[in-house]
């Protein structure tokens, strides 16, 4: 089997992005093969993204370009789950390389497209030099030997847009929910691509009674929190030095480039209580505080999906937490990981995000932005939550995906409590 790994992988092509279905579909991995079956059938010209969709919170047209499923073996059985755009495909790289289980992301293109009937000449290039990059990550990262890192399954995800303006619209949740939708383990963990998490995670849920410890909080109702830290000089590489090295290197490292995560924006990750953790050696319960942000490891059967409306930027990941908490998660920190913020450019729409938000200008002046719309949905949301009628809002064709997917079947996925 070793060696036709290659061949052996999902490779799914929609008929809108190449004409012809690749012969290798026939030999793809089972279930790269379902859910790019998902994506069949759509007319995505016809409902290309506008500004509107976005205020009108509107599910957009998503499709799969192509699937790509490593046939290895989990290395550990707990599936990390994150979501990409296409010039961050190397901080994917990173996060394989500290992660020796399976790496679920869902990667994105979105793309500008003038006519409502046919994929325009550049789209096809955008798309076809997107599939390359990605292929050339996938088949690098299937024959590293060195037997450690994570195994692969990714999707490419495109959008097709009728308004250029609307393109800043990342769809993170949308995203963060496809990309859930590969796991198939019992244990998974949601890492935003920027956070590189440490080699230590890796070994303590490696270890099968550790993992065992960790598997029974989960599955009665608690989440493990990893603890965030960021650089404030050195590069990237420096990040990836601190993830390898250890709990133990961090007082030195904190004392050089190293510091808590955001700490200009305590409610983000203070609640964590990093004093407490950096001598901790059993797990420890905190308390959620509004606009905490954690990222955790929990079970794949309790934790709540992400809302699809939050998009472009701000409070998407913390509508979730918020949602977690009011259902009654069990927040705890895991004594043995953390993670390591990578250093990458700003994106426009969070420059733009900030901007309206620090304006000193009222809402009604702000209308049509990103910040208004995403403040007006939290506002909403925030009732729903204290009235206890929230749920997250996904896209009638994800949850049809995920209604046809065996692994997602509660009997079949191994589940209870
Ligand atoms: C191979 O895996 C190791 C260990 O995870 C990693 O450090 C290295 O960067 C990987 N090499 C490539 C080419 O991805
Ligand atoms: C951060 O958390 C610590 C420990 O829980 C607490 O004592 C401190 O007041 C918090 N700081 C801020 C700024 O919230
Ligand atoms: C978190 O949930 C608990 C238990 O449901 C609740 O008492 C608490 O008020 C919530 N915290 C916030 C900040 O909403």
């Amino acid at each position: 089997m070793i060696g036709t790994l290659a061949a052996l992988a999902a490779v799914a092509w929609t008929p809108l992005a190449l004409a012809q279905v690749s012969d290798e579909a026939a030999t793809a991995g089972a279930q790269g093969q379902l859910l790019a079956d998902c994506f069949k059938g759509q007319n995505c010209l016809a409902k290309r993204t506008a500004w509107e969709h976005f205020t009108d919170d509107l599910p957009s047209c998503m499709l799969a370009a192509r699937v790509w499923w490593s046939p290895r073996p989990a290395g550990i059985p707990v599936t990390l789950v994150t979501q990409a755009s296409a010039e961050r495909l190397d901080q994917l790289r990173a996060q394989c390389a500290t992660w020796r289980g399976p790496l679920a992301a869902a990667l994105y293109l979105p793309l500008y497209n003038p006519s409502s009937h046919e994929l325009s000449a550049e789209s096809k290039q955008k798309l076809q030099a997107m599939v390359a990059g990605i292929d050339e990550l996938f088949q690098k990262s299937e024959s590293n030997n060195s037997g450690s890192s994570c195994q692969l399954r990714l999707i490419l995800l495109y959008e097709l847009f009728a308004d250029q303006k609307a393109m800043v619209l990342y769809p993170v949740n949308s995203l963060r929910n496809w990309a859930r939708l590969m796991a198939d383990t019992d244990l998974l963990t949601n890492i935003d691509v920027d956070m590189i998490p440490s080699v230590s995670i890796s070994e303590v849920l490696g270890d099968a009674a550790q993992r065992a410890v960790y598997e029974e909080g989960c599955r009665t109702g608690s989440v493990y929190v990893w603890p965030a830290f960021e650089t404030h000089c050195a590069g990237a590489l420096y990040a990836d030095t601190v993830a390898v090295q250890g709990k133990g290197s961090l007082p030195e490292a904190l004392k050089k480039c190293l510091r808590r995560m955001r700490p200009k924006a305590p409610f983000s990750h203070n609640a964590t209580n990093y004093d407490k953790w950096m001598t901790a050696t059993e797990p420890y319960d905190i308390t959620y505080s509004p606009q905490f942000e954690p990222w955790f490891l929990s079970w794949r059967w309790g934790t709540l999906w992400y809302d699809y409306r939050y998009r472009g930027y701000g409070k998407n990941k913390i509508v979730q937490a918020a949602a977690m908490n009011a259902s009654g998660t069990t927040w705890r920190v895991s004594p043995d990981g953390y993670l390591v913020h990578r250093k990458h450019a700003e994106s426009r729409v969070r420059k733009e995000f900030l901007k309206a938000k620090f304006s000193k200008k009222d809402m009604d002046a702000l209308r049509g932005t990103v910040y208004e719309h995403v403040e007006s949905l939290w506002r909403a949301t925030g009732q729903e939550l204290a009235a206890g009628s929230y749920m997250a809002r996904l896209e009638r064709s994800f949850t049809r995906c995920m209604d046809s997917l065996p692994w997602w079947k509660r009997e079949q996925g191994g589940g209870s409590g």
